[in-house]
């Protein structure tokens, strides 16, 4: 699903889905309305996430549906970010003494009753038109799962791949979207700066292609930047050490919990100058990515771990950037100065934007 070739391949599902972002923005515009970034972000890539793995949006913009799904996934990340006691005294597990559990329970088997329903239509489907035809994500796992020799796929597991996979990835691809918006409308400079770029690179007639994204080094300088201040898992997922190591004269011993702190690192004041201001040039002269290879940024991990997600997810942050800066001039609503604005973070498994990014698009 996720090598270059199966992504070159899907491109035209993500960019149709970006431009009917575009127009629900147009359409803002002519009503004089104010786009929640994060909102709409969200929808863009619920969309873009569920055509690929099944072929259909799950979410329209300002749907109840949408509003709905977005909550399931925010309240399963917020209480898994939550410290719970029970993590600490195991023998409190079987209590739930804060309740996390008992929540994260309940609205993941919400999500999982969505994707029965889909899983099931799919197959009947498929009964009916006796067609084996692998369109999309499922239809290659039903495949999989009807073949003799691999029996150890259940329809269990496929659901549980698609859950993982959507609560992995809207969630985290759209906090980015929403933070890379609010540090450049806090920073006005920049935003000019990248909107220039998009109009000098790219040609005239109104459509960012993922091909563009390798002329716009500002714009992934842009990314890299968000997500060193901003990483959406700041602690990554917990990790548990195979075997006892010795670090910096620490002894970790084995099957401890092992939280790595990305949010404390990109942040650090001996690796990076001015850590707290957002500087995107700090990453035009310099080779340093986010690919796992350079351990001073590493908000997708790093090793066998690292997000499988990757490469969807630069493609998606910055296609539907480039799409917004380039097709719209923002101003922030309710007349709010860039000085003003609240920069705060939520902390959660994701890290969110304690207010939502509230702007107003106008057209260029
Ligand atoms: C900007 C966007 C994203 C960021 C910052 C991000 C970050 C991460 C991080 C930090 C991890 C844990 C790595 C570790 O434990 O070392 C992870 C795991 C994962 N990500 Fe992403 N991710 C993003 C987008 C996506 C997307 C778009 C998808 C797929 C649709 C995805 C799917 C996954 C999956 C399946 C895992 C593994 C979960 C597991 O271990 O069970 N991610 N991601």
């Amino acid at each position: 699903m996720f090598t270059a070739q199966r992504l070159d391949a899907t491109q035209a599902v993500r960019r149709k889905k970006v431009q009917e972002l575009v127009d629900y923005v147009h359409e803002s515009c002519r009503s004089g309305s104010v786009v929640d970034i994060g909102q709409a972000a969200f929808t863009t890539i619920m969309n873009s996430v569920s055509n690929t793995l099944f072929s259909i949006d799950l979410a329209h913009y300002q749907s109840d549906l949408s509003q709905n799904f977005n909550k399931l996934v925010y309240v399963v990340m917020e209480e898994s970010g939550k410290p719970n006691i029970a993590d600490y005294f195991p023998f409190l597990q079987s209590f739930d003494p804060q309740g996390i559990r008992k929540r994260i329970t309940t609205n993941i088997e919400k999500l999982l009753n969505i994707f029965d329903g889909i899983i099931d239509e799919r197959i009947l489907t498929r009964e009916k038109t006796m067609s084996k035809e692998s369109k999309d994500l499922l239809d290659s796992l039903l495949n999989l799962a009807d073949q003799e020799n691999s029996s150890q796929l259940s329809l269990t597991n496929i659901k549980h791949l698609l859950l993982d996979l959507f609560v992995a990835g809207i969630d985290t691809t759209s906090s980015t979207i929403e933070w890379a918006m609010a540090e450049l409308l806090h920073n006005p400079e920049k935003l000019t700066k990248a909107q220039t770029e998009l109009r000098q690179v790219l040609v005239k007639d109104g459509l960012v292609q993922e091909f563009d994204i390798a002329k716009l080094p500002y714009l992934q300088a842009i990314m890299k930047e968000t997500l060193r201040l901003h990483p959406p898992g700041p602690f990554l997922i917990p990790h548990k050490a195979e075997t006892e190591v010795e670090m910096c004269s620490y002894v970790v011993p084995k099957s401890a919990q092992v939280l790595v702190n990305v949010w404390a690192m990109g942040r650090d004041s001996s690796v990076w100058q001015n850590p707290t201001s957002f500087m995107p040039e700090r990453f035009l002269e310099s080779e340093i990515d986010v690919k796992g290879r350079d351990f001073e940024l590493i908000p997708f991990g790093a090793g066998r771990r690292i997000c499988p997600g990757l490469p969807l997810a630069q493609r998606m942050v910055h296609l539907m950037l480039a799409s917004l800066l380039y097709t719209f001039d923002w101003k922030l609503a309710h007349d709010l100065k860039p000085e003003d604005m609240d920069m705060t973070e939520k902390f959660g498994f994701t890290l969110h934007k304690s207010e939502p990014l509230l702007a107003i698009p106008i057209k260029v």
